[in-house]
């Protein structure tokens, strides 16, 4: 397994068979070392049913695997055949508002259908058999961006069935269902497990714990699928990394639970569309950034996702040029699709692939740029991804080791504030995002931690943001844990039944154990609550404590406790905005001796293995010794130009 590479997500089913060859010798000039394919190809390796056609698939198999290309194969669940809907038409998901979701796209089948699992079992196990132990294939990638077109929550007769079933394997009776749901409350009692109804059918607001037990079982179907795969590959195909190609922003399952199961997480990263759709930037931030992405939302993700499979991770879809799917679809600016390569590689990841290698002239994605363009011209991007293929080749650099700062993560927590939010604005995942920001300003490398099985022992500063629910384990490692922590908001404030601790929150060990959040309150757009002696203000989410003067280390101008702190406990009461979060990071970071820095909102820093990776998304040149980076330079020089990215020794 080289340590750093370039790939490429290719469609043979989309171009005449005399063109693979060239494709592929093409594809190998270019410093291309990976080539995915055949994830959405179901109809043409099986066009009725029981008949396989693999033999083109092999051929095309072949073909890369003769131009010295290593070849992902994805297996095709995603796109299950018309002839296999029609058979077993209520395999369809069902929207929210109860409505059938049809044929005609992709991601048109239901996680719960037992009948759909089986008929996935038979094509994987197919193609596994065929192709397992082929000498091209290098790797397979399980279906295709689970979750998203938004299924992994379906409503459907199948789902109804699955959930009842999960509900009495976790509750045994409905006594103890009716309890932990707080069923008393409006009569919602159930007097056998066959009463309980998907919680779209409610009139108004289902009880939170019902949405919660939902959402835990959506996440194990979406989960229990997967692995489904997983097991027949790795029987048929032994010593190939299993990969699935997450999303970004993508919180319908637990990533941490299904990427147990792979060897491999991967994500697919669009940069530029992702700004667009991202609805906490300003107009002019948009503006700025419209041709180079959010500078901190990809590396947030690269390091969220890198936590996912034990630190191996791949990019296996990057932006090439414009996508067609965001609202608006500019071009990178020259250098971006470079950066954002080396970006990924900084963060450690293995491959970085591009999606696609030839822009297709037919179909919905026709306005989706590739390396090609669809006369097979060379598109920027192409010339981009060369230069990248050259200097990885010329560069020999260490894997990303621990870094400065973790961030505990966990999905059961978007999914409760989302049943809960109390304030519209209240978003789990935006909160991580605005701390993650504030700690890049301050030039800190980040890790994500699963929070249900996190050992922040090696780290010298935590933070643990939002948690709904205490993991007991966490609990007692804060307890023992000699950096800083930096607890809150809103963490500890709920049972995993969905209910307020008796003692009140945060619930946390000595020498904060007495603290209590006695009183929240949400925040509308543009009422903040300033600080006292400290630019910032708290946003969207307050919280007033009770707790001992000695333990207050900062007030808000209106003379309530914003941060109090313990030993190496902190704890934050409310939503910090862009300032706050930024001086309170800074005070903790040099507390526990990180030497820190303001950078501008466009240049960027990693660091890795002893190196320092520096990014310049803005459009402006940038001297890196006026921000106090400076080293031996392997790549780069002191003049960052827009676009540009340098490695130092440093
Ligand atoms: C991804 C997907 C690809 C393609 C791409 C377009 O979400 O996995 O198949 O649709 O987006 O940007």
């Amino acid at each position: 397994m080289p340590v750093r590479a370039l790939g490429v997500c290719y469609y043979p089913e989309h171009w005449p068979e005399d063109w693979w060859a060239e494709d592929a010798r093409r594809m190998a000039e270019t410093g291309i070392s990976f080539v995915r394919i055949g994830e959405f190809a179901w109809s043409r390796l099986e066009p009725v049913r029981g008949r396989f056609e693999f033999d083109w698939l092999e051929r095309a198999v072949e073909t890369l695997h003769g131009a010295g290309l290593k070849v992902v194969l994805g297996t095709p669940t995603a796109t299950p055949p018309k002839w296999l809907v029609d058979e077993m038409p209520d395999m369809l998901p069902v929207g929210e508002d109860g409505r059938g979701r049809g044929f005609g796209s992709r991601r048109h089948y239901d996680f719960s259908h037992e009948g759909y699992r089986t008929e996935c079992a038979r094509i994987v196990e197919a193609l596994a058999r065929r192709f397992g132990t082929h000498p091209g294939i290098a790797a397979w990638q399980t279906d295709n961006e689970y979750a998203c077109h938004l299924t992994a929550l379906s409503y459907s007769p199948a789902a109804l069935h699955g959930f009842r079933d999960w509900l009495g394997r976790k509750y045994q009776s409905p006594d103890a269902l009716n309890r932990a749901w707080g069923n008393v409350f409006w009569s919602m009692e159930y007097g056998s497990f066959e009463e309980i109804e998907l919680p779209n059918a409610a009139l108004t607001e289902p009880a939170p714990a019902h949405v919660m037990d939902f959402r835990r079982y959506s996440s194990d179907s979406v989960v229990s699928f997967n692995r489904l795969q997983c097991d027949i590959i790795r029987r048929f195909s032994p010593g190939r990394d299993v990969i699935h190609n997450f999303m970004g922003r993508t919180l319908s399952f637990d990533h941490f639970a299904l990427g147990a199961d792979l060897d491999v997480s991967s994500w697919d990263s669009y940069p530029l569309g992702f700004l667009d759709q991202w609805a906490h930037r300003d107009p002019d931030f948009k503006a700025e950034f419209a041709r180079a992405g959010d500078p901190d939302l990809q590396a947030m993700h690269h390091d969220l996702y890198r936590a996912t499979s034990n630190g191996r991770w791949w990019i296996m879809e990057q932006q090439p040029g414009p996508v067609n799917w965001a609202p608006h679809n500019p071009a990178p600016r020259d250098g971006m699709v470079r950066l954002w390569t080396w970006e990924a590689f900084a963060h450690g990841a293995e491959v970085v692939s591009y999606f696609r290698w030839r822009q297709v002239p037919f179909a919905q994605e026709q306005m989706h740029a590739g390396l090609l363009r669809p006369d097979s011209v060379p598109a920027p991007g192409h010339g981009e991804a060369a230069a990248v293929a050259r200097e990885i080749a010329g560069l020999d650099l260490p894997m990303p080791e621990r870094a400065d700062v973790a961030i505990l993560f966990d999905y059961p927590s978007a999914w409760a504030w989302t049943t809960q939010p109390q304030g519209r604005e209240f978003e789990y995942f935006r909160l991580v995002v605005d701390l993650y920001r504030a700690l890049r300003r301050l030039g800190l490398s980040v890790d994500f931690l699963n929070a249900k099985s996190a050992d922040p022992s090696p780290y010298r500063l935590v933070l643990a943001p939002g948690l709904f629910a205490w993991p007991q384990s966490l609990r007692e490692k804060l307890a023992t844990f000699d950096g800083i922590a930096l607890v809150g908001p809103r963490s500890g404030s709920r049972d995993e039944n969905f209910v307020i601790p008796p003692s009140l929150p945060p619930g946390l060990p000595a020498p904060l154990d007495a603290l209590k959040v006695t009183r929240v309150e949400t925040l509308p757009p543009n009422l903040t609550v300033p600080m006292e002696g400290q630019a910032g203000a708290f946003q969207i989410w307050r919280e007033m404590l009770e707790v001992a003067d000695a333990h207050v280390l900062r007030r808000s101008a209106d003379g309530e406790a914003a941060l109090v702190g313990g030993g190496s406990l902190r704890y934050l009461a409310g939503w910090p905005d862009e300032a706050l979060a930024f001086g309170l990071l800074k005070d903790l970071a040099e507390e526990v001796g990180f030497p820190v820095l303001d950078l501008p909102a466009g240049l960027r820093l990693r660091r890795a293995g002893g190196l320092t990776y520096a990014f310049n998304y803005g459009g402006k040149a940038v001297r890196l010794s006026q921000h106090g980076i400076a080293g031996n330079f392997r790549l780069g020089s002191d003049d960052l130009p827009p676009s540009g990215v340098a490695i130092l020794e440093a």
